[in-house]
């Protein structure tokens, strides 16, 4: 039998990785033909190395240089070789929280992932389900987007829509949300690795599963 290669994915995060877990457990349980080839952090006491090295993947904390909100060109520099050293297939952002523009965009086009707690294009940014909660609006949900230029305005891939409830906190329709997340975002892997999701300008074409021949 041909062995093929896996699809492999490189989750960045700067966080409790709540989402890498729920991308490696469903790899784990054959849910998704992909494995985690790398995890890298920005932050050295991550949740997300740990729960990375506990499943025995690749976790390294890679420190983010000078800036508080990017990379500055050297690390940006040290991630793209430590990812193509991997034979990174896509880019998974799961809470990193710094911006990626340019030099490494163009190295991984089309190729990076991200997850955003709102329908966007409403309330891109940060805590975007404060934003929906102070706006008043009666749904919020999550989007999956590929990363372009812009803050969290690539073309959009899947979304969820999460109700907001009366009497709802901040504590509580983030928590709903995260809910959502970890639903939808190991549903894309699974698109991705089958390679049925494809970007026509704006839209993304999500392509039938192959009948078996
Ligand atoms: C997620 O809620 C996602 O919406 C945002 O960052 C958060 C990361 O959480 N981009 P976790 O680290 O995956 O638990």
């Amino acid at each position: 039998m041909l062995s093929q290669k896996r699809f492999r994915i490189g989750v960045l995060g700067s966080g409790k990785g709540s989402n890498f877990v729920a991308i490696a457990d469903a790899i784990t349980r054959g849910e998704v033909p992909a494995e985690v080839a790398l995890v890298i952090s920005d932050v050295e006491s991550a949740g997300i190395l740990q729960h990375a090295r506990d499943r025995k993947l690749p976790a390294e904390f890679v420190a983010p240089g000078k800036f508080r909100t990017k990379l500055d060109e050297e690390t940006e520099r040290v991630y793209i070789q430590k990812l193509r050293d991997a034979e990174i297939d896509l880019i998974v952002l799961a809470g990193f929280m710094r911006i990626l523009k340019g030099d490494f965009l163009r190295a991984f086009a089309e190729r990076v992932v991200n997850i955003h707690p709102s329908l966007l294009p409403s309330f891109p940014g940060l805590e975007a389900w404060k934003q929906a909660l102070d706006y008043g609006v009666k749904i919020t949900g999550c989007t999956v987007h590929f990363v372009d230029q812009g803050v969290d305005s690539g073309p959009i891939i899947a979304q969820e829509i999460v109700p907001v409830l009366d009497g709802d906190t901040a504590e509580t329709l983030h928590a709903r949300i995260q809910q959502a997340e970890r639903k939808i975002y190991p549903a894309v892997m699974r698109g991705m690795a089958e390679g049925r999701i494809l970007i026509k300008g704006r839209q993304t074409i999500w392509k039938r599963g192959e009948e078996a021949v």
